[in-house]
């Protein structure tokens, strides 16, 4: 199989790509990524240099002239599309380059698709389409769209444009929604790769609110799991949940990592809450357990030690992708806050 994946510099993407070529020894694929602050080219630069089997291109979803132009590779047989703005604390502060991406690009990523009649499409979507849950219940694929940050609507307007095309064209695309990922490559905006490195360098950890909000964490190798058994056996125009079956309130994520990484708990400073922060993510993966067969592999605490196992041996990884513009946006943001 041949696949375009696009945004395959990001965290999940290359740990996607990475995964798949492994695992499928015939299968080759194109990574359309644009480089934004969150794509690092590094990232898979052993692969550019010497597996036959992977394609860097350098370039926007937006663009219809050049992605009509990959496309018209009839050697091409499917489209994942990791392609996003993905931190919500940045869609607080701007919203646009969200809705250009996230919704336009996605859409314009879906029509060239359908005009060059490519077999299949995979969008990759999340749980926060869905908005928050109370003490209760998990999210279902009929859990109505209720997202309450531009970064979830934007990712829900997408999705609704998903069904949109499956349901007037037949076009074969299917979405995948899954809960917070964590694991190697993930840029240290996101709460565990930030709290690494506060930690490591003895800097305070800002908790946003009481700490009590709670996430379903799920180790990036489960995510790409469900997103590779949704490309191979998913039905067309269904949408699937993915989730690692490890609620945690964020607190508790923050002081299992502090003991795992040797740090005082006196690190921890409660800062204000992010503006409209939804309380709790948890997610029903029996349709995809049922239909896929997915169940994910690793516990919360095995997949943080492993995690935390990696940023230890990459700090080089680390610095390298702190680059000015991530330095600005993070002080202006905790200044903010503080
Ligand atoms: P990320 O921010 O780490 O990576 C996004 C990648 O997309 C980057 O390489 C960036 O350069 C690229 N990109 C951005 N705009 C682009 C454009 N216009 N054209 C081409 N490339 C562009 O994101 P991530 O955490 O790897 O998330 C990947 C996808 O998975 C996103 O769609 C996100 O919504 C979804 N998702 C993420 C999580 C999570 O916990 N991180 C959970 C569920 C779903
Ligand atoms: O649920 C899936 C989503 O998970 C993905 O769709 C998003 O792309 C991804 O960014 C992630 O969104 P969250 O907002 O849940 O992740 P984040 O790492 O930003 O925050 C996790 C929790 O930790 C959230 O409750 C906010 C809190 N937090 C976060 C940061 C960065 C803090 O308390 N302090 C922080 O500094």
């Amino acid at each position: 199989m041949k696949l375009l994946v696009t945004g395959g510099c990001g965290f999940i993407g290359t740990n996607f790509i990475r995964l798949m070529l492994d695992k499928h020894k015939d299968w080759s694929i194109i990574n359309l990524d644009k480089l934004t602050y969150a794509g690092n080219r590094l990232n898979l630069i052993d692969l550019e240099e010497n597996e036959s089997r992977y394609d860097f291109i350098q370039g926007d979803i937006c663009d219809r002239e050049m992605v009509m132009d990959l496309l018209a590779d009839k050697t091409i047989d499917a489209v994942v599309n990791f392609a996003a703005e993905s931190h919500v604390d940045r869609s607080i502060n701007d919203p646009s380059p969200f809705v250009t991406t996230n919704i336009q690009g996605a859409q314009n990523l879906m029509e060239c698709a359908r005009q060059r009649k490519t077999d299949r499409f995979v969008h990759v979507s999340t749980d926060e389409v869905y908005g928050s849950l109370g003490d209760s219940g998990k999210f279902t694929e009929t859990t109505p769209l209720a997202p309450n940050s531009p970064y979830s609507a934007s990712k829900a307007g997408a999705d609704l444009m998903a069904r949109a095309y499956f349901e007037t064209y037949k076009f074969p695309i299917l979405v995948t929604r899954c809960s917070n990922n964590y694991g190697p490559y993930q840029f240290p905006e996101k709460l565990i790769p930030l709290m690494f490195m506060n930690a490591k360098s003895d800097k305070p950890l800002p908790v946003y609110g009481n700490g009590m909000n709670i996430r379903d964490w799920i180790y990036v190798d489960d995510h790409c799991l469900g997103v590779e058994l949704t490309l191979i056996k998913g039905r067309e125009g269904q949408a699937y949940n993915f989730g690692g079956d490890a609620e945690e309130t964020n607190i508790n994520v923050i002081k299992t990592l502090l003991s795992i990484v040797g740090k005082p708990e006196s690190l921890v400073t409660y800062v204000k809450d992010r503006p409209g922060h939804d309380q709790r993510y948890a997610m029903d993966f029996s349709l995809a357990a049922e239909e896929l067969g997915f169940a994910p592999t690793l516990s919360f605490e095995a997949g943080l030690k492993k995690t935390i196992e990696w940023y230890e041996s990459n700090t080089t990884w680390l610095e390298q992708v702190q680059s000015g513009e991530y330095r600005t946006f993070m002080n202006t943001w905790y200044e903010e806050r503080a």
